[in-house]
């Protein structure tokens, strides 16, 4: 309430503010500086609202570290605006991301929320930024809501839709002879729309989910249903798992003595960041996403070594979608010349960038969502070799947007 009561200030304060600089340039001559000018000229404030505990610490830091690379790389500013950093842990908790959002806000009156990784997380920012008027990137959590039925102008995703990455991944099982899938997750929405998704185009294929298994999030304890899965027999598992989980499952998966009899596939998230400590309980496994460290594009050569030398560790998925979130904002705030409280001319630069990006070109949806190509990968001496393309250029259905 309390919160409430000052985002609404806020927005009257920031609207004044803007009045008055627009009345005082009006005058102009006053200063050699205008007051728009002088404005621009403070820092950026930009809050990161991030997991930088828990199973996806290592998402968190990730996507940190993308999009200071790309801060680095526009010469440490943002539309000639330096930039300061307003960090808060999420714990990948929603139920303190409305504080947690709100205390950005207005405590820290951040200028762009950028976050988070887990969905759940995303939808309480969300709503946040939507009644707030804040301007919102989303460097990872897939929610289909946030450019679905919860769609505003105000927010834009960088990285994907959890309908998008599995969206291929039936027709690719299919095609190598797998009709009878057991579907095994974490119970949140991210694994439940990626079961959803996955489902729709597994029956489109002709084949079918024969049992939909799940895990509480975070937990780990997978043993009861492996060896439920071994009774069952299916031609092949598909699942959703990330970080600190991810590595667990493919390690259990492999010691309950299952990847030689019942293969295992997934969204690439499976395998993204964790390679080498899932090592050879990894080898082999095919996933579909929208990137591969072994992309053959000069952009993404050059982000991998820049990365690695920034960083000294290669970077993944979540990197890319930070780095790229950093490209949005590097190219956005350019045109607009800093002036991030000209939101409309924000979202129109923002509606209609092209990302030059390592997973390759993308630019926006309507829903604010990228279009992208989803990659056919397969891990090969600890790398996410790319195999194909399983779908170009695929957008999100955005269901229920209405902007
Ligand atoms: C999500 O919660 O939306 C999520 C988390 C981790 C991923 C992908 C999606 O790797």
């Amino acid at each position: 309430m309390q919160d409430n009561q000052n985002i609404e200030e806020r927005k009257m304060q920031n609207r004044k503010r803007r009045e008055l600089l627009i009345g005082a340039s009006a005058l102009a001559g006053a200063s050699l500086l205008s007051p728009i000018a002088r404005a621009q000229s403070a820092k950026l404030r930009v809050g990161l609202m991030l997991p930088y505990t828990g199973t996806y610490a290592q998402l968190g830091a990730a996507i940190e570290n993308g999009f200071r690379l790309a801060l680095d790389q526009s010469g440490g500013k943002f539309g000639g605006r330096e930039v300061e950093f307003f960090k808060v842990d999420d714990e990948s908790e929603p139920s303190k991301a409305t504080d947690n959002a709100n205390r950005l806000i207005t405590r820290d009156k951040v200028d762009v929320l950028v976050g988070s990784v887990h969905s759940g997380v995303a939808i309480g920012m969300l709503k946040v930024a939507k009644e707030s008027g804040t301007l919102m990137l989303i460097p990872n959590a897939g929610a289909d809501a946030a450019t679905g039925a919860l769609c505003t102008p105000n927010v834009f995703r960088t990285s994907f839709s959890n309908w998008q990455p599995v969206h291929p991944l039936g027709k690719v099982m299919v095609d190598r002879g797998h009709k009878k899938a057991v579907f095994i997750t974490w119970k949140y929405a991210a694994g439940e729309e990626s079961l959803a998704s996955f489902k729709e185009g597994y029956a489109a294929a002709g084949a079918t989910v024969v049992k939909e298994l799940f895990v509480p999030f975070p937990n780990v304890e997978f043993q009861a249903l492996l060896t439920e899965i071994a009774a069952i027999k299916p031609d092949a598992v598909a699942c959703f798992f990330a970080g600190g989980g991810a590595v667990k499952f493919v390690k259990d998966y492999a010691a309950a003595g299952l990847k030689d009899k019942v293969p295992l596939y997934g969204s690439g998230f499976l395998t993204e960041g964790v390679l080498s400590a899932q090592g050879d309980a990894a080898e082999g496994l095919v996933t579909t996403l929208h990137y591969a460290d072994s992309l053959d594009n000069p952009r993404n050569k050059a982000f991998r070594a820049a990365y690695g030398k920034a960083y000294k560790t290669e970077p993944d998925v979540y990197s890319m979608q930070g780095y790229d979130t950093g490209l949005l904002l590097a190219q956005a705030l350019g045109k607009v010349k800093g002036d991030i409280g000209n939101q409309k001319a924000v979202i129109a630069a923002m509606e209609g960038a092209l990302i030059d990006s390592p997973r390759g070109q993308w630019k926006m949806s309507k829903a604010h969502n990228p279009i992208q190509d989803i990659y056919l990968r397969r891990v090969e001496k600890g790398d996410n070799k790319v195999i194909g393309v399983a779908w170009k250029a695929l957008e999100d259905p955005a269901r229920g947007c209405r902007m």
